[in-house]
């Protein structure tokens, strides 16, 4: 009998710095011998990469956990393992609550999942949730061959120093890390020597980025955003996620003059509430935020915004609501995501006395409902106009390439094979409602 290579499925849940780590994951493991898998069935090794930021993000990571366990009396030789947010919030509670998990990995120690994987298979303790000292990321390996798609995630800034009085991420992630600049460019030189054609810089915070720069200054990201656009062959950047407080004239400015920077940006603001801002420890308010978005609209006027919005934080009146619904009249998004308060153990917020659910279920779906109406008429405003698009994979009609605009809207298109990988211009014929219509040109 030959050996089969042991097989790997990773299910992501959450953020995109959980889709880059999900396939650092990969990487580290297909190094010591394993292939990737789509279906959790015939895996010899799953890992879920979870999420922590709300509520019901983190007890579906115990009910898939729950569905996965009968695989285990199928292959007896299957180790299950809990990576990510709730890895790092919970740590050995996920074990003693779900004893079918093998293995617990925090967001910054994975760069030791084959060692954690030995011991597990070894039968041995298997938990590390360290926030060590080194830089996970020089202790992976770097892939190579063509790249699966031509457009990747570079996370340039880890964790967060903000403590929003609402979030657990300064906890989960740790406190705020900028990777070496010299570091990054070299990453995405190789990327782009793979085929990758549009790199989206991550961090929590990625704009307080600040790196050691490679000419001994330290750089901000307009700094790195430069440098990026100097890549021959690179096309486009993009960066997420990004604070308010943190969009210096730098910055500003590179949304005016980098022709590769893609005009949208993700700023999310929480409320149009001061006295929301305030309990939520924002360190701004709404008039703050405003400002830079009108700052950045004059350097770049069809800047594409996306906002993230929580409503039903304790405390929050229906006069504070409104002041959220009169900000967004105010901005205009093209994009946006919007949540009710999750009060998460460990969070300042937690402790307040909460605002009722149905009070927030309504207040949700009245500030969606204003959102997806400024979304949609931005949709259609496209209808007419010349877009360019990188296309990244085949439609669903035959003979159709899907991509994206530089305003990250989806569009379809009929186009030869030979365009994929490739940014051509297009005329946007309609707008649906999750994607646009298109025409080569
Ligand atoms: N670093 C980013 C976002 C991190 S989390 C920033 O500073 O904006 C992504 C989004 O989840 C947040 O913007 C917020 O809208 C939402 N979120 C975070 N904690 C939450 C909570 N406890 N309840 C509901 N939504 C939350
Ligand atoms: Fe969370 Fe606030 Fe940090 Fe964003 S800035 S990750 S919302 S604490
Ligand atoms: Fe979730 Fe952790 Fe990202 S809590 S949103 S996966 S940083």
């Amino acid at each position: 009998m030959t050996d089969l290579p042991k097989k790997l499925h990773i299910k992501t849940y959450g953020c995109q710095m959980n889709v880059y780590d999900s396939e650092r994951m990969t990487e580290a493991m297909v190094a010591q011998g394993y292939v990737a898998t789509d279906t959790p069935e015939d895996a010899d090794l799953i890992l879920l990469n979870t999420c922590h930021i709300r509520e019901k993000a983190a007890e579906k990571v115990y009910s898939d956990l729950g569905r996965l366990k009968p695989l285990k009396a199928a292959n007896p030789d299957l180790r299950i393992g809990v990576a990510g947010c709730v890895a790092q919030a919970e740590g050995a509670e996920i074990m003693a609550r779900q004893p079918a998990v093998d293995l617990v990995v925090g967001p910054q120690a994975y760069h030791r999942l084959p060692g954690l994987v030995a011991r597990a298979n070894a039968g041995e303790q298997a938990l590390d949730t360290d926030m060590p000292e080194e830089d996970k990321f020089e202790h992976l390996p770097q892939s190579r061959g063509p790249a699966p798609r031509p457009t990747a995630f570079l996370t340039v800034q880890e964790g967060c120093d903000k403590f929003c009085a609402f979030c657990v991420v300064p906890y989960t992630r740790g406190a705020e890390v900028s990777r070496p600049a010299a570091r990054l460019l070299s990453e995405a030189r190789a990327l782009v020597a793979r085929g990758v054609r549009e790199i989206t810089l991550l961090g929590q915070n990625v704009n307080a980025y600040h790196g050691d720069g490679p000419d001994g200054r330290t750089w901000g990201l307009a700094d790195l955003i430069w440098a990026l656009d100097g890549i021959d062959g690179l096309e486009r950047i993009r960066f997420t996620t990004s604070h308010p407080n943190d969009m210096d004239d730098a910055l500003i400015d590179a949304h005016g003059t980098c022709s590769k920077l893609m005009p949208y940006l993700h700023l999310p603001v929480q409320s149009g509430s001061d006295r929301i801002l305030k309990a939520m420890n924002r360190k701004h308010t709404a008039a703050q935020y405003i400002e830079v978005i009108d700052r950045l609209r004059s350097a770049r006027p069809d800047l594409l915004l996306s906002g993230d919005f929580i409503v039903g934080f304790p405390g929050e009146t229906e006069e504070d609501f409104q002041d959220t619904l009169r900000l967004v009249e105010r901005v205009g998004y093209g994009q946006a995501y919007s949540f009710k308060y999750s009060a998460r153990p460990g969070t300042p917020a937690a402790e307040k006395a909460h605002v009722s659910s149905e009070v927030a279920t309504d207040r949700l779906h009245r500030l969606q409902a204003l959102l997806s109406e400024q979304q949609y008429a931005v949709q259609a405003s496209m209808v007419g106009r010349e877009v360019s698009v990188l296309f990244e994979k085949a439609g669903r009609q035959p003979g159709q390439l899907i991509g994206k605009s530089e305003y990250l809207h989806a569009v379809h298109a009929v186009a030869p094979d030979s365009l994929l990988g490739q940014v051509a211009r297009v005329r946007v014929t309609e707008a649906k409602t999750n994607s646009l219509a298109a025409d080569l040109i």
